[in-house]
């Protein structure tokens, strides 16, 4: 029976959460405008019409949210930095107000003892950007390098844990792939312009921050890809989705170099050859690497070609790969339940990279809540989903895998991009009419769990 005990005196429990999704005050002490801006007040584009606008008034009440963290027993709070209260334009003068908030929330963390973890890029690019090319240009990678500079320069003091982008795959790919995400454009395989500048953002970012006084990452989406059937046409699915979620990302960023078959798969072997130059900046060694972990997927082919580069698409070069139902219970996404997918992401970069310190930087689910009469929100469904999960990372700390934290998405009930509030991920369920935080049944078995020795019931 799993208890905290099971785990090392110095791992990190932490919850999640990202700027824009939860702060709200979208025109205060001078932040400028970003791309979920102007994608959420374009109609058609969220589930439900709503916007970050006000959001969880994160902005206002983080010194309460933060309070609610720490008594729940969490010892880490990873938040995400908003480029555009930094740099409102995305480029040009820096803006003190947007540093003086981030050093307040970082101060606060610290004052009751939890650990703060910031994403520099958690997918707000500043508008300005977005219209000089966005990130199918090279010149944001050096912006995101200036901005990293000088947010790193002012707060390095009070933050010593670094993440530069928040799930890559998810920026370049919905965002400039199939248009699901900010700033919605589809531009077919090229938007593996997009993986790269990100990629290069990334390295041009740490060379500007790394210093031996802190701890430098990524967190990156990476899923267990699996072919239907043994048949050759199935194993090559998997291959082609493999390549795009994972191996696109690990292998330049471990390995300096991308994976040729996927540069095929997509056309895209002649761009990236005059690029070549950029890998020894993109895989400078990382302190660690963070791991988002949801669900695994499992493919099969289609009945004629893979590729179909007429379709706005996630998966270029594997257009026409379809993903399977293999009977597992699902969350309010829609999205398989498979534990052990988290042990099989963690045992392939292991394998990869033996040293390399990992973290799950988001592990959670949705499911539609609500409270009862009482006021309580039972949600068991999240409960046995996290139970299910920590469970899986016991036994991967007990294998020996130099696992070092969990974080749980997410600390509250959010702006799930373009679902809107449709979608609760929290631990903490938040009225949006009123701002009043509940703690889920979850959170209040997450904090036993934490607080106590006992093992779990
Ligand atoms: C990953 C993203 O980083 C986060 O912003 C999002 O809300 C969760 N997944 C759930 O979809």
């Amino acid at each position: 029976m799993t208890s905290r005990n099971d785990f090392p005196p110095g791992f990190v429990w932490g919850a999640a959460t990202a700027a824009y999704q939860v702060e709200g005050s979208v025109t205060a002490d001078g932040r400028g405008p970003s791309i979920w801006d102007t994608y959420a007040h374009t109609p058609g584009r969220i589930a439900d019409g709503s916007t970050g606008d006000v959001a969880d008034d994160h902005y206002r009440l983080f010194a309460e949210d933060i309070r609610l963290l720490a008594g729940l027993g969490l010892n880490a709070y990873r938040f995400s930095i908003a480029w555009p209260r930094i740099v409102p334009e995305g480029t040009g003068p820096t803006n003190p107000a947007g540093l003086a908030f981030y050093r307040r929330l970082a101060e606060t963390c610290l004052e009751h003892g939890v650990t703060p973890y910031a994403t520099l890029y958690h997918w707000d690019l500043p508008q300005p950007l977005e219209d000089a090319g966005g990130w199918m240009v090279r010149d944001t990678a050096e912006r995101f390098r200036d901005y990293t500079a000088v947010t790193h320069d002012a707060l390095s003091d009070v933050i010593k844990h670094w993440m530069t982008l928040n799930e890559p795959w998810c920026s370049a790919l919905n965002g400039y792939g199939d248009g699901a995400l900010a700033p919605g454009r589809c531009e077919g395989a090229n938007a593996l312009k997009a993986v790269h500048h990100l990629l290069l953002g990334h390295g041009m970012a740490l060379e500007a921050i790394r210093s031996s006084e802190g701890s430098y990452g990524i967190a990156l989406n990476l899923a267990p890809v699996h072919a239907a059937s043994g048949s050759p046409a199935d194993r090559e699915a998997a291959r082609r989705v493999d390549g795009l979620q994972n191996r696109l990302f690990l292998e330049p960023l471990l390995f300096g170099k991308y994976p040729a078959d996927v540069l095929e798969d997509t056309g895209m072997a002649a761009w990236f050859a005059q690029h070549e130059d950029d890998l020894p900046l993109i895989s400078a060694p990382l302190d660690f690497m963070g791991v988002n972990y949801y669900f695994p997927t499992t493919v099969t082919a289609p009945e004629g070609p893979f590729s179909d580069p007429s379709k706005p698409s996630t998966q270029p070069g594997s257009e026409n790969v379809t993903a399977i139902d293999t009977g597992l219970p699902r969350t309010h996404m829609g999205w398989p339940i498979q534990a052990t997918g988290l042990r099989d992401i963690l045992v392939t970069i292991n394998s990869l990279a033996p040293d390399l310190p990992l973290y799950i930087t988001e592990n959670g689910a949705a499911f539609p809540d609500a409270p009862t009469a009482d006021g309580t929100v039972e949600d068991d469904g999240r409960q046995r989903y996290l139970k299910q999960h920590i469970e899986v990372v016991r036994q991967i700390v007990a294998e020996g895998l130099p696992l070092k934290g969990y974080f749980v998405w997410s600390l509250l009930d959010n702006f799930e991009w373009a679902w809107g509030f449709s979608r609760r991920f929290g631990i903490v369920y938040v009225d949006y009419a009123t701002q009043t935080r509940t703690v889920k049944n979850s959170g209040r078995w997450l904090q036993r769990f934490l607080t106590s020795d006992a093992p779990f019931d």
